[in-house]
């Protein structure tokens, strides 16, 4: 048992040990044959048998292997390859304990960074079929063309038929997509080294009409595809298709040149009763509960009267379009292309979003000329996960904006940013933990900054 003399720990070995606390990277954290260990699929309070999965020189990890006495806040997953896919390393975790989790994670993250209210993590009834956009990479195993996610750390996949956590209908517009393409006879890509043509599908839904806009992600273009795309939007659930060429030898899959092929260019998505456009590449949340869920909390916490919204991570523009009508100017800033001209397209339609002015760049870059000084200026911040690029802080501490409302993915890099801010007079008024991403241990976190 933990606390007896280390055993020595090879992989496949067995050893008794005992999981004492989740983890930010999603493997959990115990003590087994005397070694600190990564437990994969392990849950606080767990006791018994553990297998050795890897014996590094940096760390070993292991998973369990026979439990004699299991956490009480141990629940059978959902998923049958949860075990394998990397996707949602806590979905054995019961929900509450998830959430308890997710907190502490935050406050670690927080540290001594001062919060004036810290409310409490904003939930939605669905933790299963709760993901409206994915990303499934596409392999050929024995002549079959199968869907699935990389085991983490490998690229060896893990076939998915319907992912648990997406919604039922972006599973059947996936599926659909598989059967189209596997008839096509199309090859899969697996390396620089085998050359091969497909890589992934992604796909978007939009949950209002139960439509789907998919992007067949390949190595190169093939005249075949046009075809696919139209025996695709048959289908009455798949809006539309698009075509990227991603020719990198790895790295981020959808990304590159990308081809109208049939069907819808575009979703008209409603996000808290803003119908905005959102094409096959732009950036677009994960959930769209937490979408809506994201502009009502902005709403609640965006001054009523703006001089100027400056959305300086803007996307498609869903925050600045949001609030637009309690600006008298509002500046979307936004460096992908694609999400410029969604954005364009949605201003085109009018609806009142004459005062939005887009400006396409680095927000790095454009930060300074943007921030005009002007009182009563609100900067709207929700980057990447890396946070907030450093001359864009400076340049937000130069112009010293009265609100600054702050939507991040990533805790870590939200309270490095924090710390600046508060270094340049700003203090964090109000905290609004959502809950983006169940069965993980990722936490949205919107916060409002007021010069203090
Ligand atoms: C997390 S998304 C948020 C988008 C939008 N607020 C939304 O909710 O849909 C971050 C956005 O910032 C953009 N972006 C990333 N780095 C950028 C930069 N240096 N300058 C401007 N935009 C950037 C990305 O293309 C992406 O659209």
């Amino acid at each position: 048992m933990a606390g007896d003399a280390p055993t020595r720990l090879v992989k496949g070995a067995v050893a008794e040990g005992e999981v004492r606390a989740l983890h930010r990277d999603g493997d959990a954290r115990g003590v087994v044959g005397g070694h600190a260990a990564r437990v994969r699929g392990g849950v606080p309070g767990d006791r018994g048998a553990f297998r050795v999965l890897h014996a590094g020189r940096n760390a070993v990890w292991v998973a369990p292997e026979a439990l004699s006495e299991p956490s009480p806040d141990r629940v059978v997953p959902p998923c049958p390859v949860v075990d394998r896919c990397g996707g949602c390393p806590w979905q054995m975790v019961a929900l509450p304990a998830q959430r308890a989790a997710r907190r502490a994670l935050l406050a670690d993250a927080l540290g001594d960074l001062e919060v004036g209210e810290l409310r409490d993590t904003v939930t939605f009834d669905d933790a299963l079929a709760y993901r409206t956009r994915a990303l499934m990479m596409a392999r050929r195993v024995k002549r079959r063309l199968v869907f699935g996610f990389f085991e983490p750390r490998t690229d060896e996949l893990v076939p998915v038929d319907a992912c648990a956590v997406q919604h039922p209908t972006l599973n059947t517009a996936l599926a659909r997509a598989r059967a189209v393409l596997d008839e096509s006879g199309v090859t899969t890509w697996r390396s620089a080294a085998r050359a091969g043509t497909l890589r992934a599908v992604a796909g978007r839904l939009d949950p209002d009409t139960g439509t789907v806009l998919l992007t067949i992600v390949v190595t190169r273009d093939d005249p075949r595809f046009d075809d696919i795309g139209h025996a695709l939007v048959a289908d009455p659930r798949i809006a539309g298709v698009a075509l990227c060429v991603n020719t990198a030898p790895g790295g981020q899959v959808a990304r590159g040149p990308t081809r109208h092929l049939a069907g819808a260019k575009r979703l008209h998505l409603d996000i808290d009763g803003v119908d905005i456009l959102c094409g096959p590449m732009s950036f677009v949340q994960t959930q769209h509960a937490a979408a809506s869920a994201l502009v009502r909390i902005a709403r609640e916490l965006v001054p009523e009267r703006v001089t100027h919204l400056v959305d300086l991570y803007a996307g498609i523009g869903v925050f600045g379009l949001a609030l637009c009508g309690r600006a008298e100017r509002v500046t979307l800033v936004e460096e992908n292309a694609d999400a410029v001209r969604d954005a364009e397209a949605t201003i085109a339609r009018g609806n009142g979003f004459d005062r939005v002015r887009i400006v396409a760049g680095d927000a790095a870059q454009v930060a300074d000329g943007v921030l005009d000084g002007a009182p009563g200026t609100c900067v709207l911040l929700d980057p990447p996960r890396a946070g907030v690029a450093e001359p864009v802080l400076a340049a937000i501490a130069r112009a010293a904006p009265e609100t600054i409302l702050y939507v991040s993915c990533h805790p870590t890099s939200f309270a490095r940013d924090a710390r600046e801010l508060a270094g340049a007079g700003y203090r964090c008024d109000v905290l609004v933990p959502v809950e983006m991403f169940p069965h993980t241990p990722h936490l949205e976190v919107v916060a409002r900054f007021v010069r203090a």
